[in-house]
């Protein structure tokens, strides 16, 4: 074989096995991809596609149960970018540009054909809260929170009393609920 086909060979072996292994590379690639899209000012613009994000659990919390006044008073059904969770999957920690969303969902009542309990009605709006040492320095832990109000093309960062304070206290690790997502526990290295 010539010097010539020799190198060609060698170059384009490694390739064809790259392209032929293509799921690998697929998979390194989703790893980094980040998901969250920012104003310059480091606001979130409202994630449009979070439902087909990694869906890590789920509560409610009901006025009736809450004197009549939940701060957040229904469904709060979670999901996290893909990129993160394969990135909690290999090192059980939260990647910056980590983006959790909590999606609101109404009550729509107390009886069902399963029996009674509390049953998801509407659509009410959106939470989210993004880790990021870039974009926010100065943050407890780089998280920040945000607000989102109807229409409005981004969310609006919260003051740290608002949200952050209580997420601190009260979650379990790096200011996520984790005792509340038994997929997150599930997938933990
Ligand atoms: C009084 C405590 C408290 C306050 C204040 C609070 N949260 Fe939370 N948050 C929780 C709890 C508890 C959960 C876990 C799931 C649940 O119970 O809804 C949660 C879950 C979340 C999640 C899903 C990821 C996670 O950490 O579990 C997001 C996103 C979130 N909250 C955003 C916000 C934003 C934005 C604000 C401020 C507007 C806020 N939270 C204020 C207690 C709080």
């Amino acid at each position: 074989m010539s010097k010539f086909k020799k190198t060609l060979l060698c170059g384009i072996a490694p390739l064809l096995l790259a392209s032929m292994l293509g799921l690998t590379t697929q998979a390194v690639a989703s790893d980094e991809r980040l998901y969250g899209r920012f104003t310059k000012d480091n606001e979130l613009y409202t994630p449009r596609n979070y439902r087909e994000w990694v869906f890590i659990g789920s509560s409610v919390t009901p006025n009736d149960m809450n004197d009549g006044a939940a701060a957040f008073p229904e469904f709060h059904n979670v999901y996290i970018d893909p990129g993160s969770f394969a990135h909690w999957k290999k090192t059980g920690e939260f990647r910056n540009n980590t983006v959790i969303v909590k999606e609101l969902v109404g009550i729509r009542g107390k009886e069902s054909p399963s029996g009674n309990g509390y049953f998801p009605g509407e659509f009410n709006g959106i939470a989210a809260m993004v880790k990021s040492e870039k974009r926010y320095p100065n943050r407890p832990g780089n998280w920040a929170y945000f607000g989102f109000d109807g229409e409005s093309r981004h969310g609006a960062i919260q003051e740290d009393s608002a949200c952050s304070a209580c997420h601190q206290q009260h979650a379990e690790q790096d200011q996520v609920f984790t005792q509340g997502y038994p997929v997150l526990r599930a997938a933990k290295p």
